[in-house]
């Protein structure tokens, strides 16, 4: 079976037990700080499984794109070395959601495994948790599963979690022994690619805490995993992930461009380089068509050490160019069709990853030269050991595997601190996992919700009304605030880049003032931060309302001022956006934005600094439209296939649900877009564009005001100008800023003859007092201390003092605010023929005054901190020259 038809079956089989076959969710998650990359069908669910949100079905499946770089799920160092991890892959699931359980979860994997695909049983393992009778009991009495080969094993094996914290629950494990002979059962759960995994059934009942401990949820889901690429090998008979048709084309490609073939065995250093570099270009081209993006910090940066990993195994081929992004266009032609995104983004995708590349091999040079000089400072030093640090610097910092600075350092006859590098490794890690926790705490703050209602979701009225009736369902302390939650309400949550509303929850007795609005799950959360008791006239602090004591009814309303300024900056983001598309190029899609009363933040990708030319342009054009008046249409509940055939853009890395919203500006713009806008462009008033900047390679960002933030601008902008106007008494429309340039030209001409005076006037008296001065073995030799002359003054006059005289010597000395300069010279005849060195005489003199600084011998100048040494300098300077002359 090729492995489209394996997909195909696997969610055929599922929908046929009555399961919604679902879209993969992207690899960003959208809205989980505990995770970087998506590492499991499940995540998705995750508000589902811990009661927050709810679908319209109870049992789902789908193909989910997963990554398993970073975190609790990490895979990153096996890739390569073996034949079965990948760090992306495709995880296919199924799902119940407190619907079916054990029973249907077990004996479904097991008739597709035998029945449908036909894999031989006496070659499959089932696990289950130590205490799991009844799973155990499932497998022995309900599957003609050899009962041996059902194996009970511990929470290391057979309790699966999601991360550090979140769902989790006891689960089975489906084997498959590849062995020759049928003796894998001794290799089951120890790591060895003749016995793998390749299924998981998780039995999700607790949610793990930040403290650790597992709290019960309210129901029981079932939650399943299975290696796509892992089954592909098995069904097609082979025994390596990589020699399936999920890989072919990759390795095709890879041996076009270095002319290497994949195929010579397990171990050998070939092999191992082409496995990283196909597994990697799909981590990297799958993780940047969901919107990621290469940087120094967090998942940009799990990122970019891919990348990085890749290029280094890359240069294993004898291949030193950029590799990765070759690969791209092979990923959007062989797996396109079950992933449109990566159709659709492969241009920028193509391009980021080659301007990544680039830049890398650059610095990959640079690491391969720090290599050589910690290999010479290890020489010098009779050391024949890098250490840990080095090796994990080597690794952090310039992408170098471990293994190929132990394989390096073997060339030369060195050896590699494993241990300590292992140890900087975790270091590392724990320092992830803190910042991970700090995170989450933000989440988790102690009290408890308390409900009224049985219901824990709101729904959201705020596109059409921002003031209603409402009645409270739910209030929580959190550290100086109340979070209330309505059942209705027309406060709009923060998402998609416009803020949460603002505005006031009335009861009878209380005046609720809220600052911002948030969701949690299906619910709408609206953070309080003052009340006002109205009985007793007088502020109630958050902390010290008696909930109980709560009335339920109230008038809710939304700060219609802020929320209006909101709508007009959301809206001219998909101006901007359509504009942009339009006279850049379709390349352009939206990489993020931010939008709240003030102003509008919009990033897309594009490659190189808009021009002037280009942004005004742009922002002529949104004008032009805004006074169109275009009528702004929005479309609810319209099934996502649907808005994307006509050509609605998405923002990838979105989370869309299968029916979705549409804001539509005829002939202008079609999004998918959840947020609110104004209801006709011309309200709008004016956008103005304020600032072009990167925010990465590859991505821009404009940010803009709109309406009267922009107006305000403008004026005040324009009061500055008829000020300078003004002062420069410039006539009707004459242009000011040549003036100015003008004005700054003349100054600085000015500054200089100031300069030259002054410099000239010093010299005079410098010259007279040198010709003066005593003459030692015919060198006339000066000290003199100046007042109040900056240092080049000081520099300048010296030099030409220098060469007033054919054999002269002087040390000059000046204080400027507190600050020493000194200055020494010898002419060349007193350096060539009497042996004086300017340089080294200040170099000594100058500690006097606690300075350095130095030169040549001609010439040397200094600094200092303390005036009150200058005496002893002279003095020192004076008997150095002596010695040197007499001596
Ligand atoms: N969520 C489970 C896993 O990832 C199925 O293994």
């Amino acid at each position: 079976m090729r492995s489209p038809e394996i997909r195909q079956s696997f969610l055929d089989y599922f929908a046929q037990k009555g399961h919604t076959i679902v879209r993969s969710a992207p690899v960003i998650p959208a809205d989980d700080p505990t995770l970087l990359f998506t590492n499991a069908g499940m995540n998705q669910f995750k508000d589902l499984f811990l009661g927050k949100g709810t679908r319209p079905y109870v049992r789902a499946a789908d193909t989910q794109k997963c990554i398993r770089a970073s975190g609790k799920h990490n895979d990153l160092e096996d890739v390569g070395r073996d034949t079965y991890h990948h760090t992306f892959f495709e995880m296919l699931g199924n799902w119940s959601f407190g619907d079916y359980y054990k029973h249907e979860a077990i004996t479904w994997a097991w008739e597709l495994l035998t029945t449908v695909w036909a894999l031989p049983k006496d070659r499959l393992y089932a696990t289950v948790y130590q205490d799991d009778d009844e799973s155990f009991q499932i497998w022995v009495n309900q599957t003609d599963i050899d009962p041996e080969h059902v194996i009970r094993f511990g929470e290391k094996d057979n309790f699966w979690e999601m991360g550090e914290t979140g769902p989790c629950g006891p689960c089975s494990e489906i084997h498959i022994d590849l062995t020759e002979d049928g003796s894998g059962r001794s290799l089951v759960n120890v790591g060895d690619y003749r016995v793998i995994e390749l299924w998981n059934l998780v039995f999700i009942q607790y949610n793990r805490q930040s403290d650790g401990h597992l709290e019960p949820l309210p129901m029981k889901h079932v939650d399943t995993g299975m290696g796509f690429e892992r089954v592909a090998a098995v069904l097609q008979g082979k025994g390596s992930n990589y020699d399936t048709d999920v890989f072919k084309p990759l390795f095709d490609r890879i041996t076009e461009i270095t002319g290497v073939v994949y195929g010579a065995s397990m171990d050998d250093p070939l092999d191992i380089a082409m496995r990283v570099i196909a597994d990697h270009a799909r981590t990297l081209t799958f993780a940047l068509s969901d919107g990621a993006m290469p940087s120094n910090e967090g998942r940009g940066y799990v990122l970019r050490r891919i990348l990085r990993r890749a290029l280094r195994y890359s240069k294993n081929l004898g291949y030193n160019e950029p590799i990765l992004h070759q690969l791209v266009t092979t990923l959007a032609d062989s797996m396109g069709e079950v992933f449109p995104e990566l159709q659709k983004q492969q241009d920028t995708v193509r391009k980021i990853i080659k301007a990544e590349e680039e830049s890398f091999i650059v610095t990959l040079d640079r690491g391969i030269e720090i290599f050589n000089d910690l290999i010479e400072k290890l020489r010098s030093a009779k050391g024949n050991t890098i250490t840990g640090v080095d090796a994990f610097k080597l690794y952090d910092t310039y992408g170098f595997p471990f293994d190929l600075t132990r394989l390096m350092a073997a060339d030369v006859g060195l050896r590699v601190d494993g241990e300590g590098f292992e140890h900087a490794m975790q270091e590392q890690k724990t320092r992830a996992r803190t910042d991970r926790r700090e995170k989450q705490q933000v989440e988790d703050n102690g009290t408890q919700w308390l409900w009224f209602s049985e219901v824990h979701r709101t729904s959201f009225s705020g596109y059409n009304q921002l003031e209603m009736p409402v009645v409270i369902t739910g209030v929580k302390h959190a550290r100086g605030k109340l979070l209330m939650v309505l059942e209705q309400t027309p406060f709009y949550a923060e998402s998609g880049g416009q803020v949460g509303d603002s505005g006031w929850i009335e009861s009878a007795r209380y005046r609720f003032q809220v600052t911002d609005t948030v969701k949690d799950g299906d619910a709408i959360v609206h953070v309080i931060t003052t009340l006002f008791d109205k009985i007793l006239d007088t502020a109630v602090a958050p902390d010290d309302l008696t909930l109980e004591s709560e009335e339920r009814s109230a008038e809710a309303s939304v700060d219609r001022h802020l929320r209006q300024d909101t709508e007009r900056n959301h809206t001219a983001t998909h101006l901007l956006h359509g504009a942009l598309r339009r006279l850049l190029g379709p390349h352009v899609q939206q990489k993020g934005s931010f939008v709240n009363s003030e102003r509008l933040r919009f990033d897309f990708s594009h490659f190189s600094r808009l021009t002037d030319e280009e942004i005004l342009a742009v922002e002529s054009e949104v004008n032009e439209q805004i006074r169109q008046s275009e009528a702004v249409l929005k479309h609810s509940d319209v099934p996502y296939d649907e808005a994307v055939a006509k050509g609605a853009l998405a923002f990838f890395g979105d989370k869309y649900a299968d029916l979705v919203r549409v804001v539509e500006i005829p002939g202008i713009s079609i999004e998918l877009c959840g947020g609110t806008h104004v209801d006709n462009i011309g309200r709008i008033g004016i956008v103005k564009i304020i600032s072009e900047s990167s925010v990465a390679a590859g991505v821009r960002r404009i940010e803009a005001l709109t309406g009267k933030a922009a107006e305000k601008l403008l004026w005040k902008e324009y009061r500055e100008l008829q000020q300078v106007r003004h002062i420069l008494k410039a006539k009707g429309d004459e242009p000011v800023s040549g003036r100015i340039v003008e004005l700054i030209e003349a100054r600085k001409e000015l500054e200089k003859q100031l300069q030259d005076g002054k410099i000239a006037s010093l010299l005079s008296t410098l010259a007279a007092e040198l010709h003066a001065s005593s003459e030692i073995g015919g060198c006339r030799i000066m000290t003199k201390v100046v007042e109040e002359v900056d240092a080049d003054t000081l520099r300048q006059a010296a030099l030409a003092l220098r060469e007033l005289q054919p054999c002269s010597a002087a040390l000059l000395c000046s204080v400027e605010d507190g600050k020493v300069s000194l200055v020494s010279f010898a002419s060349d005849q007193a350096v060539r023929e009497l042996g004086l060195d300017a340089g080294k005489l200040l170099r000594e003199v100058a500690k006097c005054v606690q300075g350095g600084g130095g030169g040549k011998p001609e010439f040397a100048t200094a600094g200092g901190k303390n005036p009150e040494g200058i005496p002893r300098a002279i003095e020192l300077y004076t008997d150095s020259v002596n010695a040197a002359l007499q001596g």
